[in-house]
C-alpha cells in the first residue's frame, strides 16, 4: 500500500519533457483523454508515413497480419491469447458492439451502478428500448467503505432476470477501482459481465487473463499513452462467435477477429503505434511507472481532502485508487453555479486544468497522476481551491 505522506520521486525533466502541454497550464486532466508523448506521436506519424507511401500493400494485403502483430504484444501486456482482442476506437464503442451483439427478451435486466459512465449508461439504455429489456442501476455509497462492501451493494442488484452487468473496473467521476476480480467470480452464470475497463490498462496492474470478464472494453489512449482512437474489446472464447463490431463490413460471417480487423477503411495508424507505447512504459519501467502514479494520487487526496476539510470519498489509505483520486468541492464553492463555471474559473485565473464534474447531487473534482505530474501541482490546485473559499 502506498505511503500516503510522501510524494514519490518524480520523474526525470527530459521524461516529462516528452509531453507537450502547454508551460502556462498545470495539467491534471490526463484521465479525459490521456496524453501522447512525442517517441509514440513520432511513431505513430511514422505508421502514417509508410501506409501513405504504399497503401495498398499494407492496407490492402498486409492489415491483418501488422494487427496481429500488434496483438501479440498488447496480449503479453495484458495478459490472454491476443485472437482474444479486437480493436476499436474507444471503450464506448466497444461496450456498443457488445450490447448490440447480445440477444434480449422484454423483461432482461442490465446491471450497472450509480457511478457508471454516462455514454455507456445511454447505450444501455438505447438497447434496452429498442428490446424492451430494462437498465437497474444500483447504488454503490459513498465514502465507500471498501471493496467488500461495494461488492455486496452491487450483488443486491442482481435478480433471476439480470442478463448483464456492467460494471467499471475504474469509474469516471468518482475516480474509484471496483472490485472487479470479485464480482465476476461472485456473479451468476446466468449472468453475463461487460466489464468498462477505460480507465484501467497502464494505471494500474492487470491481468485480463485472471480477472476473467467474458467481456473487457477499454482503452489504449488513456494510460497506455497510445494515439487516441486505439482501444480495445476482449471477448472470452465461449462468446467470441456471437459478437460483432458496431460496423458491420465484409467480413461478417468469418469470425471474431476478421470481423473487427476489418471494418471498412480507417486510419490504422493508432492502433499500430500501440507497440510504441509499450515501449515506452517499459523504458520508464512500468512497475515504476505504476507505483509513481499510484503514490502520487493517493498522496494528492490526502492533501486535498485535508487541506479542504472535506469527506474523502473513499478510504485515504488509497485502497480504492488507482492513478486519480476524486474529492469533493466544498460546499461553498458551489456560489460558481454550475461544475463548468468553477471548472473555467479554475482554468481561466489559476491556468489549472482539472475537471469538476456534478454528481449525485453534490459536486466532484478529479484529479490525475501520471508521469508528467509533480506534486507542486496539486498543492497549486489546493491553493486555488482555498483563495477560492476565503472569498
Ligand atoms: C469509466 C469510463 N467508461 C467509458 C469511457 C469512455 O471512453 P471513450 O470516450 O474513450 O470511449 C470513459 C471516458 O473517460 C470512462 O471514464
Amino acid at each position: 500500500m502506498a505511503d500516503v505522506t510522501r510524494t514519490p520521486e518524480p520523474f526525470p525533466a527530459e521524461v516529462r519533457a516528452e509531453f507537450r502541454h502547454r508551460p502556462d497550464v498545470v495539467f491534471l486532466n490526463h484521465g479525459s483523454f490521456g496524453s501522447v508523448p512525442r517517441c509514440v506521436q513520432a511513431a505513430q506519424d511514422a505508421w502514417r508515413e509508410r501506409l501513405e507511401a504504399d497503401p495498398i500493400e499494407l492496407i490492402g494485403r498486409r492489415i491483418t497480419p501488422l494487427l496481429g502483430e500488434v496483438k501479440r504484444e498488447l496480449a503479453a501486456f495484458l495478459g490472454g491469447p491476443p485472437e482474444a482482442l479486437g480493436f476499436v476506437t474507444n471503450a464506448t464503442e466497444g461496450v456498443n458492439a457488445v450490447l448490440r451483439s447480445l440477444p434480449l427478451q422484454p423483461g432482461d435486466e442490465l446491471l450497472c451502478t450509480d457511478h457508471v459512465y454516462n455514454a455507456v449508461l445511454q447505450a444501455m439504455r438505447h438497447r434496452a428500448a429498442e428490446t424492451g429489456a430494462k437498465v437497474v442501476v444500483v447504488p454503490v455509497t459513498v465514502p465507500a467503505a471498501g471493496h467488500d462492501r461495494m461488492l455486496a451493494q452491487m450483488l443486491a442488484g442482481v435478480t433471476p432476470r439480470t442478463r448483464l452487468a456492467v460494471i467499471d473496473h475504474v469509474t469516471s467521476v468518482t475516480g474509484m477501482r471496483f472490485p472487479l476480480e470479485a464480482m465476476a467470480k461472485a456473479l451468476p452464470s446466468t449472468v453475463t459481465l461487460l466489464a468498462d475497463g477505460a480507465h484501467a490498462p497502464g494505471g494500474m496492474p492487470l491481468d485480463l487473463q485472471a480477472i476473467g470478464a467474458p467481456f473487457y472494453a477499454a482503452n489504449l489512449h488513456k494510460w497506455v499513452m497510445a494515439p487516441r482512437g486505439s482501444a480495445f474489446l476482449r471477448v472470452g472464447p465461449a462468446e467470441r462467435a456471437g459478437i460483432h463490431p458496431c460496423v458491420i463490413s465484409r467480413n461478417l460471417g468469418q469470425g471474431f477477429e476478421p470481423e473487427f480487423d476489418w471494418q471498412g477503411t480507417r486510419d490504422f495508424s493508432a492502433w499500430l503505434a500501440v507497440p510504441a507505447a509499450l515501449g515506452f512504459l517499459r523504458q520508464l519501467g512500468f512497475e515504476r511507472v505504476l507505483r509513481h502514479n499510484h503514490a502520487l494520487a493517493c498522496w494528492a487526496h490526502r492533501l486535498l481532502v485535508e487541506g479542504l476539510g472535506v469527506e474523502p470519498v473513499s478510504p485515504l489509505d488509497g485502497c480504492c485508487l488507482t492513478s486519480m483520486a476524486t474529492v469533493q468541492v466544498p460546499e461553498p464553492l458551489r456560489r460558481f453555479g454550475s461544475v463548468e463555471a468553477l471548472q473555467a474559473d479554475l482554468r481561466a485565473v489559476d491556468g489549472i486544468e482539472v475537471p469538476v464534474m456534478a454528481w449525485n447531487d453534490r459536486w466532484w473534482f478529479r484529479v490525475s497522476a501520471a508521469v508528467h505530474n509533480l506534486p507542486e501541482h496539486y498543492e497549486r490546485l489546493l491553493q486555488a481551491m482555498q483563495r477560492r473559499l476565503r472569498g
